[in-house]
């Protein structure tokens, strides 16, 4: 994370969603109470230009919210091409109306990326994007079918859709999509994620490739400068995982002066920062979030 290339960006904590995988919908079922943040547009512009970060690569994304419910998101997409960068945007895409969407395809360019979160077809998509609107989605879909903007449909396979995979896949061609991206789901531990387990995994090859990883190494994602996070109150981690809720008071970051209000970059480098980094490439060393998502 020493030179940053790329971002993850959590611009809002809302979403009108309740996935049961969610660490939104963990909270909210636990703690019964909702968190709701949205990251200040000048913070954010202001940030990427006192440090010179512009024409990065943005993941406008989130381990809670879902980027398109900032109540500024459109201005704040304006304002984010004025300043070169090349943006993704990971979706339900549920809720919105054709103008928003118009107004979507408008400002972006084929430099940009759209991804919709559609786990099944009109009968099963809902079943685990919970409060989802088929029709909805599908309007945004039609709407920016044209537009230069990239399109993928992000399908995670579970028991009541697996049956409709291919379905899917030929129907993402008719809309548009420029690709059909399988994606397994890493979230099982939720009691009610249970029943929609598949009953045989989907990824076989890629379980495969893993266990026969030798063990006991690491391949710290920080270290590449890709995906830095940022989360919707403005404070940047090293990567999304450490930033969840189970870790994001447990590491060296998450303080307030890592807020994107008034970070000069260079500064976030602090002693127990630069140890936390270098010891994501030794297994013993490396911190517990760490260790589980960038170990193998
Ligand atoms: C909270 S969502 C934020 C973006 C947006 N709300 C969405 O659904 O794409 C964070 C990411 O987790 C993904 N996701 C949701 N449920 C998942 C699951 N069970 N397994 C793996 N990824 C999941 C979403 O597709 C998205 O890429």
């Amino acid at each position: 994370m020493i030179e940053p290339k790329s971002w993850h960006i959590e611009l809002t904590s809302r979403c009108v969603l309740e996935c049961p995988g969610c660490d939104r919908t963990w909270f909210k079922k636990t703690f019964k109470k909702q968190i709701i943040q949205d990251i200040p547009i000048d913070d954010l512009l202001n940030f990427f230009d006192r440090n010179n970060f512009l024409s990065s690569e943005i993941n406008l994304c989130g381990n809670n919210g879902d980027p398109i419910y900032h109540p500024k998101f459109l201005e704040i997409l304006k304002q984010l091409k004025k300043q070169n960068h090349k943006i993704k945007i990971a979706t339900n895409g549920s809720a919105k109306t054709e103008k928003f969407w118009t107004q979507v395809g408008d400002i972006t360019d084929k430099q940009d990326t759209i991804t919709f979160g559609i786990d099944g077809l009109d009968d099963t998509n809902h079943l685990y994007r919970k409060n989802s609107n088929w029709d909805q989605v599908m309007t945004g879909v039609r709407i920016l079918k044209d537009r230069p903007i990239k399109k993928i449909w992000q399908y995670i396979p579970f028991k009541q859709n697996l049956s409709q995979i291919y379905k899917a896949k030929k129907l993402s061609k008719y809309l548009g999509f420029d690709q059909f991206l399988l994606m397994p789901s890493d979230r099982w531990m939720e009691e009610n994620m249970q029943d929609m387990k598949p009953d045989s995994h989907i990824d076989i090859e890629s379980f495969i490739q893993k266990t026969q990883l030798s063990g006991n190494k690491m391949k710290p994602q920080c270290l590449t400068n890709e995906r830095i996070y940022i989360d919707s109150d403005g404070t940047v981690y090293p990567c999304c995982w450490a930033g969840t809720y189970r870790y994001k008071f447990k590491t060296p970051f998450g303080h307030k002066k890592h807020n994107i209000s008034n970070l000069v970059w260079n500064d976030i480098f602090q002693p127990e920062i630069k140890t936390f980094l270098q010891n994501t490439t030794s297994y013993e060393k490396a911190h517990e979030v760490c260790k589980m998502n960038c170990g193998s």
